[in-house]
């Protein structure tokens, strides 16, 4: 999560283009030549968990040798350390094919209606600032710094700890009887091993963890969308990607390299999932969360991803029923610029996030224009990307109408909302943020506003192929977390049955 301003990518856009120019040209010349040498299957098995292996899923040839440096990546391998059930006649509900049938992303037709298990094998300090907290005095901000401070023994076992609690079976039951029929799981590369010596993250410890949410997921109906969410070199920056500060992905001393280095990462998984093991359970996979397009360029984050959908494809076949879905990010420059991308593209979905804390215009609007916003515009813009590039859906959104949650903004950072982020003046004289992250001290109507204003949210969403709410829990920010928004009436208790359109009996139209 973490989308600025969109006007900000426009202006830099313009400014750079020379850049991009170039870049593009680069990259596909790197392009033609690189995946030749890197992108090959490997024969041996290096992960940390290789043992009771079922599957070897290609990892058959030659492994690249000499030091591992960021052209020269280390061997990667989804072995398989949690074995899959066969089973895959589970139904989330009644509205939900079963896993064995077809899920029709194609027309649309049935909505994906998902939660993130986000902060999970991707650390976020916002989600939980607990395992952070003992080690900010330190200059922690991010998973790198995390494990670089702990050393690899350490680090595994504080990763470890969390891996194993933040998401367990009974978070798959609660969200089907919620109604939930996705969940999208957000890995870092680093799941998969492969890499360079100062790479302090933990590697392939988390793939295990996966693997062994999916089999929850199967044993519930719920469909899985696992998406790469961090790149080598880091595609925008933040947190989330695992190191905050410079991309090093198309820009950057390592940027083409890493660029390069991703898709093996990404041939693997297509590999790995479109195993009858895995397709029913599994059948969607995002190629990379926000790759900061608004900063580094629309064209070269395009060249990557048609050459990420070829790798793909060749991976696994062309055609329906040929491994999974693949979904690509608008790269935050909005949805029009993805319009005719990938003409009669294989499968391919465009995913936007919409938050309206980020953006300053968005979070003053009063309460009346947001509704109205959501409904109108974000529902517009489905409708117009559905018919300008094809299946589009939001892999990320959330209730929050503020910027108050601990650490949003970054440790110390200070908030939009009360007039202490970047000298800005507050949304209004007497907003705070004091009792936003405490929802025993919302009012009826406040959480009344909450309610529309997710229910508008979902609405619009819903006139493309569905949502993914940011984030199914979180430590300690309710408007964050579809538990506490469903604890606090905010959220429906099964948003298969939810009333009236909000939308509607407002008045307000899907403007396509
Ligand atoms: C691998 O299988 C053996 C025999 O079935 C079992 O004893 C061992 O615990 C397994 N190891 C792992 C890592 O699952
Ligand atoms: C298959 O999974 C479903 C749902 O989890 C379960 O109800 C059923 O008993 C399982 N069938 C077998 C043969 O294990
Ligand atoms: C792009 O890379 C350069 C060189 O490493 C770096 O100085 C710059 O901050 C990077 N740009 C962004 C937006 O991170
Ligand atoms: C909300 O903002 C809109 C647009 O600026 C304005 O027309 C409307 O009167 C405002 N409503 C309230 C209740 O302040
Ligand atoms: C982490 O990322 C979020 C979302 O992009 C960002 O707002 C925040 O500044 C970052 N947090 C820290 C502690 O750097
Ligand atoms: C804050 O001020 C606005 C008018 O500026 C008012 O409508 C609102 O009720 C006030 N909120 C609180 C919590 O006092
Ligand atoms: C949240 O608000 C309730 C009600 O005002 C209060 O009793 C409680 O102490 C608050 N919790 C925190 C963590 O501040």
């Amino acid at each position: 999560m973490g989308a600025p301003s969109k006007q900000d990518g426009r202006s830099c856009l313009s400014r750079h283009k020379w850049k991009i120019t170039i870049l593009a040209f680069i990259l596909v010349a790197v392009a033609i030549a690189v995946p030749l040498v890197i992108v090959k299957p490997w024969d041996k098995n290096n992960s940390n968990s290789s043992s009771n292996n079922s599957n070897n899923n290609g990892n058959n040839g030659n492994q690249p040798t000499g030091p591992v440096t960021p052209s020269n990546p280390g061997p990667i391998s989804p072995n398989v350390p949690v074995l899959p059930s066969k089973n895959d006649t589970a139904r989330a509900n009644a509205y939900t094919p079963p896993l064995n049938e077809p899920f029709d992303y194609a027309s649309g037709k049935i909505k994906m209606r998902g939660v993130n298990l986000g902060g999970w094998l991707v650390l976020e300090p916002f989600i939980s600032p607990s395992l952070f907290e003992p080690y900010i005095k330190q200059g922690v901000i991010d998973e790198w710094t995390l494990c670089k401070l702990l050393g690899p023994e350490k680090a595994k076992t504080h990763l470890e700890a969390h891996y194993s609690t933040w998401v367990t079976e009974e978070t798959f039951s609660r969200l089907q009887g919620m109604g939930i029929n996705h969940v999208r799981i957000p890995i870092g590369f680093w799941a998969l091993g492969g890499l360079t010596a100062d790479e302090p993250y933990v590697p392939s410890l988390s793939w295990t963890y996966l693997l062994r949410g999916i089999e929850w997921a199967r044993k519930y109906g719920i469909r899985v969308m696992v998406e790469l969410h961090a790149a080598p070199g880091s595609q925008n920056g933040w947190n989330h990607s695992g190191r905050l500060g410079a991309i090093n992905w198309i820009n950057g001393t390592d940027g083409i390299a890493n660029a390069q280095r991703t898709l093996p990462y990404l041939q693997q998984l297509a590999t790995f999932f479109s195993s009858p093991d895995y397709i029913h359970v599994a059948p969607i996979m995002g190629l990379l969360n926000e790759p900061a397009a608004h900063l580094i360029g629309v064209d070269p984050v395009k060249s990557w991803y048609t050459e990420a959908m070829n790798v793909v494809r060749a991976a696994t076949g062309t055609g329906e029923g040929k491994g999974p879905w693949a979904i690509i990010h608008d790269g935050m420059v909005g949805l029009n610029a993805w319009a005719g991308f990938l003409p009669k593209g294989d499968r391919v979905m465009l995913d936007t996030h919409q938050y309206i804390m980020f953006n300053d215009d968005l979070m003053r609007m009063n309460q009346t224009t947001q509704l109205k916003f959501a409904c109108e515009t974000w529902g517009g813009d489905m409708i117009r990307s559905t018919k300008g590039f094809g299946p589009t859906m939001v892999g990320e959104f959330s209730a929050a109408v503020n910027d108050c949650a601990t650490y949003l903004n970054g440790i110390g950072a200070g908030y939009r909302w009360d007039g202490t982020y970047n000298g800005a003046p507050p949304k209004s004289p007497n907003s705070t943020c004091t009792n936003e992250n405490n929802a025993s001290t919302y009012t009826p109507e406040y959480k009344k506003f909450l309610s529309n204003y997710f229910l508008a949210q979902i609405e619009a969403f819903e006139q493309g192929g569905g949502w993914f709410y940011w984030n199914f829990k979180t430590e300690s920010n309710p408007l964050w977390s579809y538990f506490a928004g469903v604890e606090g009436g905010w959220i429906p208790k099964d948003i298969n049955n939810r009333g009236p359109s909000y939308c509607a009996s407002a008045g307000y139209t899907f403007n396509g």
